[in-house]
């Protein structure tokens, strides 16, 4: 096991994980985050990504120890003031509004 420290959604986390784990599964199954999904088994089709210190990143590729220390964006953190981000209403958006999380 390892331990990793990191900041998600502006709130900060230290877990035990594996040194295996995928950042995509500690996400979802360490966090509850599942707006991060897993789409593929080929990391091809994006599902995953998040923004990994303001970069974007898919979270199928990555192992959760590598984001130790990281700050990390999910669809979940995207929300401002109570309002949705288009993205989580399903609106088509261009990706230049999407690399600005809040
Ligand atoms: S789950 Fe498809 S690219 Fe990550």
């Amino acid at each position: 096991m390892s331990t990793i420290s990191v900041t998600v959604n502006g709130r900060s986390y230290q877990n035990d994980v594996e040194p295996r784990t995928l950042l995509v599964h500690y996400l979802r199954d360490s966090l509850g985050l599942t707006g991060t999904h897993i789409g593929c088994d080929t990391s091809q089709c994006g599902a995953c990504t998040v923004m990994l210190d303001g970069v974007s990143v898919k979270s199928c590729t990555l192992l959760a120890v590598q984001a130790d220390g990281a700050k990390i964006t999910t669809i979940e953190g995207l929300a401002k003031d109570g309002q949705f981000h288009p993205l989580q209403e399903g609106e088509e958006v261009s990706t230049e509004s999407v690399a600005q999380p809040a």
